[in-house]
């Protein structure tokens, strides 16, 4: 029997890998984020399982090498929070690469839907029996242009979405996607032509604050921001400040810069000591979802149905096709 400790685990994770169990594999799930702190709790385990906000610096791999653990299964698709330079040769790492990218885009969309016609401020106002419309207007998004920043399999199902609202779709990706609906074009004239944002690439060294004080300058006036990838792709700081003089007319963010101590978790008894956040969240032209757009029924089920198909593979000794860092 080999066995695995899953890290950072929900209802909801427990949920979907029950469903997806193997008789040879025992599961122990922890509430606990893997860490340098918690990083003892995988003693006597054969891998890890691991999610988005769980920290692999070199320091845990190498504490999960000494332990003997060989294999992180990450049930996600991003792997910015893994050292992978660290893990090269000591530990094999796998990861989700899709799951459901119309899950991702589909919320990109419902953020850019509630933030334009204002759904969030009347759902409030009406429970308040203020049937006011005042301060309400929106836009068509008929014949406005979005701009998607990566057009993998994500960009690719957002532009399908906004084709679908005949809307203008311009990309940007370092490499060209025979899939993508839209028009490829160079970073500035996205930034340039937008009226709205998206962003659906992979956080790295080169896009690390690409939304920042210098490029939303060369934004339109009144520019949508929408990001579902990464919190570091966007300088919060520089947001916040172009939120306030209204050269962003409306963020939608899912993802945050500072969000591992936070998302996830449920602090609404506590005093967040987070200014920043506490700014965005008081805006009324920003919505700030908690890591939450992957959360479908269907893109649980293929997270759990992949990464058992990886730790099965790993344990058989079988080609582990989700590879990474090899
Ligand atoms: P993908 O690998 O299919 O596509 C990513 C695309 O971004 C690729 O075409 C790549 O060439 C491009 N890219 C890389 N660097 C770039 C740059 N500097 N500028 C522009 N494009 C660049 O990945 P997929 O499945 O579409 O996922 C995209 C991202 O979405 C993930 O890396 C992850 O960060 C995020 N994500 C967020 C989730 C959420 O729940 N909020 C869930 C799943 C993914």
């Amino acid at each position: 029997m080999k066995t695995v400790a899953f890290f950072d685990t929900k209802s909801y994770d427990r949920e979907s890998f029950g469903k997806f169990s193997d008789s040879n594999i025992k599961i122990r799930f922890f509430e606990n984020k893997l860490n340098i702190d918690t990083v003892s709790m995988a003693k006597n385990y054969d891998a890890v399982c691991v999610f988005v906000n769980d920290s692999i610096d070199s320091h845990v791999v190498s504490e999960l090498e000494k332990m003997g653990v060989g294999h992180i299964a990450l049930r996600c698709s991003g792997y910015n929070n893994v050292d992978l330079k660290a893990a090269k040769g000591k530990i094999r790492i796998t990861r989700v690469p899709s799951y459901s990218p119309y899950a991702i885009a589909e919320h990109a969309m419902g953020m850019i839907l509630t933030l334009n016609r204002k759904l969030h401020r009347a759902y409030i106002r009406t429970r308040d029996h203020n049937f006011s419309l005042e301060g309400l207007t929106g836009f068509d998004l008929h014949g406005k242009t979005v701009g998607i920043i990566g057009t993998g399999k994500i960009g690719c199902a957002m532009a399908e979405i906004c084709r679908g609202f005949g809307m203008k779709v311009l990309g940007f990706d370092p490499y060209t996607n025979s899939l993508f609906c839209g028009e490829n074009t160079s970073l500035e004239a996205l930034f340039s032509q937008s009226d709205i944002i998206s962003l659906h690439c992979p956080l790295n060294k080169e896009n690390y604050k690409l939304i920042n004080k210098n490029t939303l300058e060369k934004c339109k006036d009144g520019v949508f921001i929408i990001n579902t990838s990464r919190g570091k792709l966007v300088d919060t700081a520089d947001l916040i400040a172009a939120i306030k003089t209204g050269k962003v007319g409306a963020a939608g963010l899912d993802v945050y810069e500072e969000e591992t101590e936070l998302f996830f978790e449920d602090y609404s008894d506590e005093i967040i000591h987070d200014d920043t956040l506490s700014t965005l969240i008081s805006m009324p032209n920003v919505i700030v979802t908690s890591h939450q757009a992957f959360l479908t029924r269907e893109a649980l089920n293929a997270i759990a149905e992949t990464t058992m198909k990886n730790l099965k593979d790993y344990f058989d000794g079988k080609e582990l096709k989700n590879e990474i860092c090899i």
